[in-house]
């Protein structure tokens, strides 16, 4: 009896010694490894530390995600899943069909998620009725960035508003001597750029048609073409050096005014912030040219990992990623806005205000489409052949009208 009271002494002396596991362990899997990017999840461990959990960083560089995802199936393939992942969109559907995420509806249940979140989001969140993700941000992929000063000195006296006028800006900024497109030569900007031209171009039905629906008339029609050839005219406002350049290198050329206009979603805007710059003043942002909104949005899955702990943590991480505090902090500094429909924007900026009534006014229009760059739309497989293709195109002096048919068939091989 002695005996026993003891041992429960030091158990309860063990568990306070030990706050630091009071609140579960968590391995997060994700690519934010930018200096925006880097600041922004480190809101996310900081919260989840105060907590009294224990976080472990899986950071896999790579911008858009392709570096992660290919670490992701080698480690669930060695049976050593992490136990947090950054996922999205379609990919979310793909791990939970293969029985590999665990869900957290008991979290959602209680803490009312439904009552928060766009259904839009809510939809891509669940498999089988069941929330298996935590969404952390909406982000729009249509937007053009540009240094104020590039502008000024080469005459551009306003954000362009069609791809006319974006056309004859870089024309004077290429006069001017300054790189009128920063770019970075990877499949996924080239294939964030070919899908803010296909909206623009081609209007959100066009889009829908073309890159979710994946209907093939569209993807051979006249319009597609036309895309192709404002992708054409876009590649050659590109500077040599742009092969491999990662997208937040491509973002410091508008920064030091090198470059007049950057086409990257907002993430872009976390790395002009993180260095101290504000929007209206050291950068500007405009939606591109054409009428929609781009939806891409960071969440995060549960990955079927064993021990009481790692299962405490997943459940601590999902109530954090969704708590309004946590998503007004991470979203301040990733550029993005909130999930959550109730999380008030008055201390963001003039971006992010736009962002969102941009968002709600395209819901209402039907002009809200995903982004299939940014893996919202499509499965990976198919998205793969999109971004194999527009690279070929970016990299060769492949006609419009080839691109289009070439894209066509990729797209039907592999459906
Ligand atoms: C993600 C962003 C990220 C960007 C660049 C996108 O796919 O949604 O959160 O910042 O890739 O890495």
């Amino acid at each position: 009896m002695r005996h026993l009271t003891r041992t429960m002494a030091l158990a309860a002396l063990t568990a306070l010694a030990a706050p630091a596991h009071a609140d579960g362990t968590v391995e997060v899997l994700h690519w934010w490894t930018s200096g925006g990017e880097a600041k922004a999840v480190g809101e996310l461990k900081s919260a989840f530390d105060a907590q009294g959990g224990t976080w472990v960083d899986s950071p896999i560089a790579g911008g858009g995600g392709d570096a992660a995802m290919t670490a992701l199936r080698a480690r669930v393939v060695a049976g050593n899943p992490p136990t947090a992942v950054q996922l999205k969109g379609p990919g979310i559907q793909e791990w939970a069909n293969e029985g590999a995420l665990r869900d957290v509806q008991d979290v959602a249940d209680a803490e009312h998620w439904d009552d928060v979140l766009p259904p839009v989001l809510a939809d891509i969140m669940k498999f089988d009725g069941k929330y298996v993700a935590a969404p952390v941000n909406i982000h729009r992929v249509d937007w053009l960035w540009a240094s104020p000063e590039a502008l000024a000195t080469a005459g551009v006296e306003a954000m362009p508003t069609t791809w006319e006028e974006f056309n004859a800006a870089a024309d004077k900024l290429m006069a001017a001597g300054i790189t009128p497109l920063a770019h970075g030569g990877q499949p996924w900007q080239d294939a964030t750029v070919f899908e803010v031209v296909v909206l623009g171009i081609g209007g959100a039905d066009f889009y829908r048609q073309a890159l979710v629906d994946l209907d093939d008339a569209a993807l051979r029609s006249d319009t597609m073409v036309a895309a192709f050839d404002q992708l054409r005219k876009l590649r050659g406002y590109v500077d040599p050096n742009f092969s491999g350049r990662d997208w937040n290198l491509a973002t410091a050329m508008v920064m030091r005014g090198e470059a007049g206009f950057q086409i990257m979603g907002d993430w872009a805007k976390g790395e002009f912030l993180a260095a101290g710059m504000t929007p209206g003043e050291d950068f500007l942002c405009a939606p591109a040219p054409g009428q929609g909104y781009i939806l891409n949005a960071d969440s995060f899955t549960f990955f079927n990992v064993s021990g009481e702990e790692n299962i405490k943590g997943q459940k601590v991480l999902a109530s954090l990623i969704m708590s309004p505090e946590f998503q007004k902090t991470f979203n301040l500094a990733k550029g993005s806005i909130p999930a959550r429909t109730d999380v008030a924007l008055d201390d963001f900026d003039i971006c992010a205000q736009r962002s969102h009534g941009d968002l709600l006014a395209a819901r209402d229009a039907g002009t809200l489409v995903p982004s299939m760059a940014h893996e919202m739309a499509i499965p990976r497989s198919v998205r793969g052949e999109f971004l194999d293709l527009v690279t070929q195109f970016i990299n060769s002096d492949m006609g419009s009208a080839e691109a289009a048919a070439q894209l066509a068939d990729a797209v039907q091989r592999a459906m």
